[in-house]
Order: C-alpha cells, then sequence, then structure tokens
C-alpha cells in the first residue's frame, strides 16, 4: 500500500478485467444518442413511451452501471485492498450477461417485444447479482471501514433493491400484468438516488481530494452522510408505499421525507462544488468542468423537486418528470461518471504500460 495515496497498485486486476466495461459503457451511450437522434422529440415527450424506457436503460445500466462495476473491479483491490475472487472469470460473465441481457432489454422496450423481456430478466439478474456477491464479498472483507467502503456497501445493497423491484415492473411488460406506477418510482429512486449517488458519493471522497488536490470533505459528512441518505431511502420508500392509500397525513410525510433526499444531495453538490473551487491543481481540467456540470445539474434537480412538493402548479406540470429525468441521469450522473472515467482510464493505461517490457516512452501523455 503507497502510504502517500492509500492506493495498493501491486493488488491491480488485469486490465482487460476494468477496461472490457469501461469500453462497451460509451458504445450503449451512444447507441442512447443514436435513438435520440433517430426519434427526435418523440423520445422525450412521455415517460411511458417504449423509446424513453429503451434510452433510459441503456444510459442508466449500459452507460452508468457498465462504469460503475468496471471501476468498482479496479477500486476493490487497489482503494479497498480487498481483491475479488478469480476477477478474469468473474469480469467475464458478469459482463457477457449484462450486455445480451441489456441488449434484449432495450429492444424489447423499443419494439414492444415480450419474449425479449422475459430474456433480459434472468440474464441482468444473474449478471447484476454475480456482480453484487463478490462485491460483498470483497468488501466484508475489506481491512478498514472507511466512508468510501460504506459508501460502496450501501451502494451494492441498493443495487440488489433496484434489481428486485425491476424484476417486478419488468413482469407488467413481460406477461401485460398490471403493476402499481408506485413500484416504478420506487425502483427508479433506488436504482438513481440508491445505486448510482451513493457510490459517487463514496468514490468522491477519495478520489476528488486524491485527483484535484482540494481539501478533504468534512469529518461530519464522511462518517454519517451515505448512511443518512440510505435510510431516508428506506424511509421515504415505505411511506410513499402508504401514501397509495389515499392518506393526506402520508403524502406529508413522503415528500418531507422526498425533500430531505433531495436537500441531502443538494449538501453534497454545494460541498464538492466548494471544495473544487479550493483545489490546488490550477491547469484546466475537462474532468473538473465535467464534475461541475454535474453537481450544478444535481442542484437544480434537487432545488425543482423540493419546489414542486410546495407549489402544485410546478408539480402538474406535464414536463416536470422528464426534466427532472435529463438532470438527474443525463446532467448529472452521467457527466460525473465521465469526469471520473477521464482520470481513471489514462491512470489505468499508465499503470499497465508500466510494465510492458520496452514501452515505458511509448506511454502517451496522461493528459
Ligand atoms: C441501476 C439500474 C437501473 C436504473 C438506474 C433504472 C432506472 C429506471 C428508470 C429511471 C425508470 C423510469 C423510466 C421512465 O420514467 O421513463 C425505469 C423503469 C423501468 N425499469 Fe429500470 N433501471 C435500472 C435497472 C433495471 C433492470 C435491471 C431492469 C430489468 C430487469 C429494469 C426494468 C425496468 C422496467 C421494466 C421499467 C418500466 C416500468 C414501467 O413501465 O412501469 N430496470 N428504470
Amino acid at each position: 500500500m503507497n502510504s502517500k495515496t492509500g492506493l495498493s497498485l501491486t493488488q491491480a486486476p488485469p486490465i482487460s478485467v476494468p477496461l472490457r466495461f469501461f469500453l462497451t459503457a460509451p458504445l450503449f451511450g451512444l447507441a442512447a444518442a443514436i435513438l435520440f437522434f433517430w426519434f427526435g422529440p418523440a423520445a422525450i415527450e412521455t415517460r411511458w413511451s417504449p423509446v424513453t424506457l429503451a434510452i433510459t436503460h441503456l444510459l442508466t445500466l449500459g452507460f452508468l452501471l457498465m462504469a460503475i462495476i468496471g471501476a468498482m473491479m479496479q477500486m476493490l483491490p487497489v482503494m479497498v485492498g480487498s481483491p475479488l475472487n478469480r476477477p478474469r472469470v468473474l469480469s467475464t460473465v458478469v459482463h457477457v450477461f449484462l450486455c445480451l441481457g441489456l441488449l434484449a432489454l432495450a429492444c424489447g422496450f423499443l419494439f414492444t417485444n415480450k419474449i425479449l423481456i422475459i430474456i433480459s430478466m434472468p440474464s441482468l439478474a444473474a449478471g447484476l447479482l454475480l456482480f453484487a456477491g463478490a462485491a460483498s464479498t470483497s468488501l466484508m472483507r475489506a481491512a478498514t471501514i472507511n466512508a468510501t467502503v460504506t459508501g460502496m456497501r450501501l451502494s451494492v445493497a441498493a443495487l440488489v433493491v433496484t434489481l428486485v423491484l425491476a424484476l417486478i415492473v419488468s413482469t407488467g411488460h413481460a406477461w401485460s400484468w398490471h403493476v402499481p406506477k408506485t413500484i416504478t418510482n420506487v425502483h427508479m429512486t433506488w436504482g438513481l438516488v440508491g445505486t448510482v449517488s451513493l457510490l459517487i458519493i463514496g468514490v468522491a471522497y477519495e478520489v476528488v481530494p486524491m485527483f484535484q488536490m482540494t481539501p478533504a470533505y468534512p469529518g461530519w459528512m464522511k462518517r454519517r452522510f451515505t448512511t443518512l441518505l440510505f435510510i431516508g431511502l428506506l424511509l421515504w420508500s415505505a411511506l410513499y408505499a402508504l401514501q397509495s392509500n389515499g392518506s393526506t397525513l402520508m403524502t406529508v410525510l413522503a415528500d418531507l421525507a422526498s425533500s430531505f433526499l433531495a436537500l441531502w444531495l443538494l449538501v453534497f453538490a454545494v460541498i464538492t462544488y466548494r471544495l473544487q473551487g479550493q483545489r490546488k491543481r490550477r491547469t484546466p481540467d475537462v474532468s473538473v468542468h465535467f464534475w461541475r456540470t454535474g453537481l450544478i445539474c444535481l442542484g437544480l434537480c434537487a432545488v425543482l423537486w423540493v419546489v414542486s412538493r410546495l407549489w402544485p402548479a410546478l408539480d402538474n406540470w406535464p414536463r416536470l418528470n422528464m426534466l427532472l429525468g435529463v438532470l438527474m441521469i443525463v446532467g448529472f450522473a452521467v457527466s460525473v461518471i465521465n469526469a471520473m472515467l477521464y482520470k481513471i482510464a489514462p491512470f489505468l493505461v499508465w499503470l499497465h504500460s508500466q510494465h510492458l517490457p520496452g514501452s515505458a516512452r511509448a506511454i502517451p501523455n496522461m493528459n
């Protein structure tokens, strides 16, 4: 373990392990972009159109989760110091299940094809559960439990909840069963606020100070932030489920809980933005621009949500959900994951090139 960076570089897995995920993530992002161009405004007219659901999952599962899984396969041994068992086999199997399952899901949505949706379910479940099982085992073995390990553990737990709810909502598409839209909203919140945001926050504690040379995150934040966000998610889910009985009290409590989640994310955005303003490394850096775009979109999304709880006219605006989704998925998550990839991918290539005989001078500049 390097005492300066806290990284165990000797434990790094073969580069093919993370790289297969990093190389496929942009391809699914590209597929989402092509669908946008092809369908034009119809792609963002309503949440429930087949093309919107296809684009949503090409971005969330195809780009975000693909990059997150690749990054975790690299970070668990290097940053947490707890290697995954048989990383080559694990990454191959998870990657194949994820790619096949996602292609089936996206095409199933796009062509309203039930068989493809049915095929996607076991494939995505196998890939994601295999990854969640391996990551949990590694995280349980971690020698030190710091804020990043806690964030990762909670994110993996949220992934399992997201998957279970995903399988329930998928039955609606596969067998034309009626599944209440409440479950879809809980599914997407566990996916975006749980899996994706918890992971980004947990990893930000390490990578923002390390890559951008900022001061560390405040101690109180590192101790409690992700745990409170997770508890808030549990509480909100219970209240939101009870609210569907039509109780006004439950509606008010569920709105309070969801506003807490939004404000909590706003706090993360403001603190990270301010830390980045104090960074020592002042050279122009595209990764900082991505971070800042992402944090501004997250802040806007949070404020818009809280205001819509207080102002019925905004809540009833038909475009609100689409705007929130675009700010959260494309504005925040895609930008920040891009920011991380811009640092992690060159670093990985540089690190692995060190071991190639006689190639040292051919290594491209990190920028
Ligand atoms: C981290 C992973 C995931 C995230 C972030 C995510 C996100 C979302 C979002 C945002 C929506 C709402 C779409 C909209 O309003 O247009 C949604 C709906 C849906 N998701 Fe996911 N999803 C994830 C994983 C999955 C998986 C693994 C499956 C299938 C096994 C799945 C199946 C579905 C289905 C069927 C719907 C539509 C539900 C309906 O029509 O009511 N999702 N998801």
